[in-house]
């Protein structure tokens, strides 16, 4: 694969033609925000947060973007740094976010993010929506207060898990993470229970039930390990 040569915060960098830019970036230790960006499952672009500004000042998100000969990106202007912070303080207007009660307070993404960027107040109204919580699974609970519509429960269960039993339904601020076909997790006939959406979820909105305020801290490095055993076929069975 051919080798491209691209400018990072003024620095020259080269890269493999195709890669995407963020695990360029991160290659060259560039701490950048992700909070839809996980290792290990396919990208959604949702969140914006990777966000860079390339030479033209265009912005592009990028977990999605390619890698080209002679691009130019700039990854913390002011103009990103204010973008990101104004994004994270939607985040937390749109949903029931109280850290002070949550499973996930100090092991939480969304929390991090906050943190790093040094927000210390939402400039937005609350919309303090009326939501439900899901607490029929035996094992597992789900938050919709806590939920920042990442979709990584959707993509591990899809992509890992192969079961397919989480999806989004509705637009905009209505949109929300389902079960099936929009049924109670409990009498979900698809979920295996195997806890794989519960460990990937950046926020305290998927849990496992009996976990008390800070508690809960989820494990990722699971994907990987699935990832290379597939790889190198550790599971394949042969018909003799
Ligand atoms: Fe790139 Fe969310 S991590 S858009």
């Amino acid at each position: 694969m051919a080798v491209v040569t691209l400018t990072i915060n003024d620095e020259m960098v080269s890269a493999q033609e195709g890669t995407l830019l963020l695990a360029v970036l991160r290659e060259q230790g560039i701490e950048m925000p992700t909070l839809c960006h996980l290792d290990g499952l396919s990208e959604r672009g949702g969140c914006r947060l990777c966000m860079v500004e390339l030479g033209s000042g265009r912005l592009q998100a990028s977990c999605v973007t390619p890698v080209q000969e002679g691009m130019v990106v700039n990854t913390h202007s002011e103009r990103l740094v204010k973008y990101r912070q104004m994004i994270l303080e939607l985040l937390f207007a749109e949903r029931n976010h109280v850290c002070a009660v949550c499973v996930m307070n100090g092991h939480c993404e969304l929390q991090w993010e906050a943190a790093k960027i040094g927000m210390d107040h939402v400039r937005f109204d609350y919309l303090n929506p009326d939501l439900a919580m899901d607490a029929s699974h035996e094992r597992y609970a789900l938050d919709h207060n806590r939920c920042i519509l990442c979709t990584r429960c959707v993509r591990v269960c899809d992509e890992i898990e192969g079961a397919h039993v989480w999806d989004v339904m509705g637009r905009g601020v209505n949109s929300r993470v389902i079960i099936d076909l929009n049924q109670a997790w409990g009498s979900s006939q698809s979920c295996t229970s195997c806890g794989k959406c519960v460990q990937v979820c950046p926020t305290g909105a998927l849990f496992d039930k009996g976990a008390t305020v800070a508690e809960m801290e989820k494990q990722h490095n699971f994907l990987r390990w699935i990832l290379d055993g597939r790889e190198k076929n550790v599971w394949s069975y042969s018909a003799k």
